[in-house]
This record gives C-alpha cells, sequence and structure tokens, in this order.
C-alpha cells in the first residue's frame, strides 16, 4: 500500500502542484482533501502552463482517477470552467469524480466573502472565493453537499431555505443585495447534467485502493501556516491543509498514511494578510519577487518575499510527521551574496525555537538569522546532486539538519522536468 501525502510547509505557494504532477505519474488515484479553489496550482508541461484551482494537479496524466474528496469545498461553476479549458486544450476530463459529501460552494458564499472582508476591521486578505463562509455553513450543518443535489426537488427547497437566510444576512446585516433565486435556480439547472454523473460515494473507492495496493496521492492545497488550528489564527484559511485533514477529509485512518511529503520553497512568500518575520520589505524582497515570479497564481496578487524562516518548517515537520522534503524553487536565489536563513524568534529579550500562538507575539518578534555563503553557477539545468555547487549543498544540509528530514528531491525549475533525485519518496 502506497499512500503518499503532499503538504506545503509554509504559506503556500511552495510549488505543490507541480510536486504532485510529477508524483503523479506512478499513481492510480489522486485526492484533494480539503480547499478549494483558493488553491492555484501551477504544472508546467513542455513548455506549456497550466493553473488549476479545484482539479487534482495530477490532472494531466490520464491514467489517474482524480477525486474531489469530501473535505473539499467545491464550486461547480469553477470546475467545469476549468474542466473546459483543459478539454480546449485538447486533454480530456472523463476520470474526474465529486465525493458526494463535498460541500457545494454557491454563489452566495463568493458574496458573503466579499462583504465580510468589506466590513472587517481587521482583514485577512482571502481569495474571495467564497471559502470561510462555505466552511462555516458546514460547521453550522447548513451546508449543502453533493448529494442534495440529486434530488432536484430537494435541492430547490434547500436552495430557497439557505438563500432566504443569506438574503437576509446581506441585506440587514452587511447592506449589501439580495440574491435572485430564480437566476441561481437557472444557472445550477444549466450545469445539472454535467456535474451529476461525476457525483460518486468516493471514501470507499479510495480505501479499497489502499487495501488493494494501489498508489494513492492525497495532494494538499494551502499549507501548515494557513491551518484554522495550527497557522497563524485568525489570518489562515478555514481548513486543515496537514496530513490530518486527510483522514477527516478523505476518510483515510492516520495507520493508512505512509510517507508525508512536505514542500518546502527555498525562501519564504506569503498572500494576504498576517505576521511575516523574515519578510523582505527592501529591494532584495523586490528581486525575489521578481527572480522568482511571486505573484498569485489565483489572484494575481504579488506575494510578500522573505528568508526562509526554518522555525516555520520545523512547526510544520511537527504538524504533519513528514518523512520527506521536496525543496523547490531553489534556482531562484542563485546570485544572492549571502543568504540569511531563520532559526529562532525574539521577542521581548526571550528566544523563542518554536512558534507562538499569539499572533501579536509573533508580530514583534526579530528573527534570528544564520548567515550562508551563496553560489553563481546556474543550477536550473542539474540533474545531479552532485553538480550542485558547494554553497548551495551546504544550504540543503542545512535544512535537513535543523528540521530532521530528508531532502528528498530538489526542483530547479517550474517544468516538470527540472528536479534532482536524491532519495526514492516510498
Ligand atoms: P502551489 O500553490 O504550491 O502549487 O504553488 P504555485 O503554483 O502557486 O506557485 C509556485 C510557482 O513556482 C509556480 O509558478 C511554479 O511554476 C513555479 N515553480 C515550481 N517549482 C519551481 C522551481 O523549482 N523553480 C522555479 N523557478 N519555479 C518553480
Ligand atoms: P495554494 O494551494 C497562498 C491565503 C489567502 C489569505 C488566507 C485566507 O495555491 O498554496 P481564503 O480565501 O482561503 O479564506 O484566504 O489564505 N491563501 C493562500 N495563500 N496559497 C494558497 O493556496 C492560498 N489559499 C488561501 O491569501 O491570506
Ligand atoms: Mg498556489
Amino acid at each position: 500500500m502506497s499512500s503518499q501525502v503532499v503538504v506545503g510547509t509554509q504559506w503556500g505557494d511552495e510549488g505543490k502542484g507541480k510536486i504532485v504532477d510529477v508524483l503523479a505519474e506512478k499513481a492510480d488515484l489522486i485526492v484533494r482533501f480539503q480547499g478549494g479553489d483558493n488553491a492555484g496550482h501551477t504544472v508546467i508541461v513542455e513548455g506549456k502552463k497550466h493553473v488549476l484551482h479545484l482539479l487534482p494537479s495530477g490532472v494531466l496524466h490520464k491514467g489517474s482517477l482524480c477525486i474531489i474528496g469530501p473535505g473539499v469545498v467545491c464550486n461547480p461553476f469553477v470546475l467545469l470552467k476549468e474542466m473546459d479549458t483543459l478539454i480546449a486544450g485538447g486533454l480530456t476530463c472523463d476520470h474526474i469524480i465529486i465525493s458526494d459529501r463535498a460541500q457545494m460552494l454557491m454563489p452566495y458564499h463568493c458574496y458573503q466573502d466579499e462583504l465580510e472582508e468589506q466590513a472587517a476591521n481587521n482583514k485577512i486578505g482571502t481569495t474571495k472565493r467564497g471559502i470561510g463562509p462555505c466552511y462555516a455553513d458546514k460547521y453550522a450543518r447548513r451546508g449543502i453537499r453533493y448529494h442534495e443535489f440529486i434530488d432536484f426537488d430537494h435541492f430547490k427547497a434547500r436552495l430557497k431555505e439557505v438563500l432566504d437566510f443569506k438574503n437576509k444576512l446581506f441585506t440587514k446585516v452587511y447592506d449589501g443585495h439580495a440574491m435572485d433565486y430564480d437566476t441561481m435556480l437557472k444557472d445550477f439547472e444549466a450545469i445539472r447534467d454535467r456535474i451529476l454523473p461525476m457525483i460518486k460515494e468516493t471514501t470507499h473507492i479510495v480505501n479499497e485502493a489502499l487495501d488493494q495496493d494501489k498508489t494513492v496521492l492525497f495532494e494538499g492545497a494551502q499549507a501548515a501556516m494557513l491551518d484554522i488550528n495550527y497557522g497563524t489564527y485568525p489570518y489562515v484559511t478555514s481548513s486543515s491543509p496537514t496530513s490530518a485533514g486527510v483522514t477527516t477529509g478523505a476518510a483515510v485512518a492516520p495507520s493508512k498514511i505512509k510517507t508525508v511529503v512536505g514542500v518546502v520553497k527555498a525562501y519564504s512568500t506569503r498572500v494576504g494578510e498576517g505576521p511575516f518575520v523574515t519578510e523582505l520589505l527592501d529591494e532584495q524582497g523586490e528581486w525575489i519577487r521578481k527572480t522568482g515570479g511571486e505573484y498569485g497564481a489565483t489572484t494575481g496578487r504579488p506575494r510578500r518575499c522573505g528568508w526562509l524562516d526554518l522555525l516555520v518548517v520545523k512547526h510544520a515537520n511537527m504538524t504533519n510527521g513528514l518523512t520527506d522534503i521536496v525543496l523547490t524553487k531553489i534556482d531562484v536565489l542563485t546570485s544572492i551574496e549571502t543568504l540569511k536563513v531563520c532559526v529562532g524568534y525574539e521577542i521581548d529579550g526571550e528566544v523563542y525555537d518554536y512558534i507562538p500562538s499569539d499572533q501579536a507575539l509573533v508580530a514583534k518578534a526579530k528573527a534570528v538569522y544564520k548567515e550562508f555563503p551563496g553560489w553563481n553557477e546556474d543550477i536550473s539545468k542539474m540533474s545531479e546532486y552532485d553538480q550542485l555547487p558547494q554553497n548551495c549543498k551546504d544550504y540543503i544540509k542545512f535544512i535537513e539538519e535543523f528540521t530532521g528530514v530528508p531532502v528528498s528531491m530538489i526542483s530547479v525549475g517550474p517544468d516538470r522536468v527540472n528536479n534532482i533525485y536524491v532519495k526514492e519518496i516510498k
């Protein structure tokens, strides 16, 4: 049995999509277990760029079944648009199924996200994809699940009931407008024939595949620091993007999870609000943004950039139980004279070796840095570990030593083929 979980270890955008695409070559099933179309996962194959929001990044491999799992909040309109883009590009989409337990992310969730961000004093900087409101409805037990779309009379009644409630909220609390039931219903009627064949009970499909020794790849979206419980709350997303999310979001027992691959970007980025201890607000930060192409795959927002924060990666290891690290975008650091890596937070004169829960404390933290000499060689075409410059190897070695997790693969460019394989990911 091979169950591989791929998770982000920082604030997202580590390159999970690329790594899932690489690992998907050997996978029978690829499963998204949390999040929604707030994710933006980029896969580049033979120079062609694909940005995926809801579809698992293994979708480009025809042989693997792609599952949108029970823990996902799935906007059906976005899903179909994404499928249409792939189909227009000559790819097939007949290997995609949606869990009947997945939450249907509705047009009113997107509007609510917008209204809540507008009204908030303390803005989160969400992607405005309706993620928070949809998960809130799920836990308030008013969410609509995909199986409820099958009996259309039932769906109509549920839509009416929830939309009436939302319209009161929009008009009376937020001073917004009401949304029209008939228009919304028509939009759902129009997509029904395409969505219904994809709705399946998926938990037995996933567990049977694991029991039959098939390889199942679980694709995390977002990352450890955006985790609803253990991230930089409240500046987080509304799901559990850690390996534990696979248990709740795909109905896989913890004992069945063998391999947890943490994707670590060689520096840090963050989109949206919230403390960011190693953030570079100077020319160096701007240089990394430009060189690394650090602009959001979902919203196009410039990503905040900074030095690698190993307290963050250590935290991700603790919350995920990483068996392997895949290091990405180390090619971007080429030609920086001195690299810095954060190994502690100094807060009010005390040095922390873990991340405090209170973000007011984190906001005061000064990074304790260890410095490394950089390298000038172009590493983006290298395919063997031994080809790497010694200074680059030292940087990688330190990541392994500090986290206690082996770096099994090094990604040196955005294309599927730009990799250095160090140790087999089992
Ligand atoms: P994800 O959300 O974790 O899947 O990451 P994104 O796709 O949002 O952002 C990662 C960006 O970096 C994408 O534009 C990728 O094409 C690109 N990328 C991934 N790995 C590498 C790498 O090793 N080197 C470089 N230069 N770019 C990479
Ligand atoms: P991938 O999968 C980076 C951030 C948003 C915001 C916070 C809450 O591509 O790594 P939300 O819309 O989820 O309620 O926003 O989380 N965020 C991400 N940042 N990558 C992502 O996904 C993100 N998904 C959400 O910017 O700060
Ligand atoms: Mg992304």
